[in-house]
């Protein structure tokens, strides 16, 4: 039986998993901060990673591995390979013809110079995960549903996030990583039909992030939430979205807290939620 870990966070607003298979290797999804670093250590205790996926190029999610490489070339680790696919940077930093320049460069600027940096370090063992890809390690199977669209430019970190559903011989888990409502739009259109799982990753940390009809295909029997307290119980919509006018001029105006997203899993009857800030949870796939 595989089991998922849940990391609780070390840094605010992080996301980090660890799956140990029943070979006893492991996956890990993101790792959070360089300060999540030793908790993901203690988890990993050794063991050989056949899978490190990096959903976004965000530093709640991936500044601890591009840390761990500028340190010492992640000698502290035995990753076999790492999967990801981010926006193309050379590309998109000329672009001026999006909602919002400044924002949109800054989310380039966010964390992808840092990570292009030392990929050198790492180029052999990476794979770029595409949308219709599966990858099997021991039992567990991964199809990706979602990566990297061209055009999602007004949340387009978040909206280049990769989709992914983990089938073992017991469950099913679909990751979101950050992905936002327009992102979910587009994983609804062309994927619905796959996206029924047992246990959801809720997407951005469980606010601001897909529609309702994402999760009532997903139709979860239990939720994982990353976030801190403060998050988990802000309100619909909270001070820092409640300026209307910029939102809409940055096209981002389907933003909402988390409190929308837990009465949607109220109407679908989840009971189980998984919430990070309270410990790592240890989850039984
Ligand atoms: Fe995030």
């Amino acid at each position: 039986m595989a089991i998922l870990y849940q990391l609780t966070e070390t840094s605010e607003l992080m996301m980090s998993f660890v799956m140990v298979t029943d070979k006893n290797n492991c996956i890990v999804i993101d790792g959070g901060q360089p300060q999540d670093m030793p908790l993901l250590k203690q988890y990993v205790d050794g063991r050989h990673i056949s899978a490190w996926i990096l959903t976004h190029a965000h530093m709640d999610h991936i500044s601890g591995f591009v840390d761990e490489f500028k340190k010492n070339g992640g000698a502290d680790f035995d990753i076999e390979k790492i999967y990801y696919n981010f926006p193309p940077y050379d590309e998109l930093i000329v672009k001026t013809d999006v909602e919002d320049p400044e924002y949109f460069r800054s989310e380039l600027n966010n964390m992808l110079p840092e990570f292009n940096a030392v990929l050198p370090l790492f180029r052999d063992k990476t794979h770029i995960a595409c949308q219709g890809e599966s990858i099997d390690i021991d039992e567990v199977h991964i199809d990706f549903l979602f990566s990297y669209h061209e055009g999602l430019t007004a949340n387009l970190m978040n909206d280049s996030s990769l989709v992914f559903k983990v089938t073992t011989p017991n469950k099913t888990v679909l990751f979101l990583g950050d992905l936002g409502p327009s992102g979910g739009d587009l994983l609804f259109r062309e994927s619905r039909h796959l996206l029924k799982s047992d246990i959801c990753q809720m997407a951005h940390h469980g606010h601001g992030n897909v529609g309702m009809e994402v999760y009532a295909e997903i139709m979860p029997e239990a939720c994982m939430w990353c976030c801190p307290e403060l998050i988990y119980n802000e309100e619909e919509v909270p001070e820092y979205l409640s300026d209307t006018q910029r939102f809409r001029r940055m096209g981002l105006i389907r933003l909402y807290g988390a409190a929308l997203t837990r009465k949607w899993m109220d109407i679908l009857g989840v009971k189980k939620h998984y919430v990070s800030n309270k410990g790592t949870q240890r989850i039984e796939l």
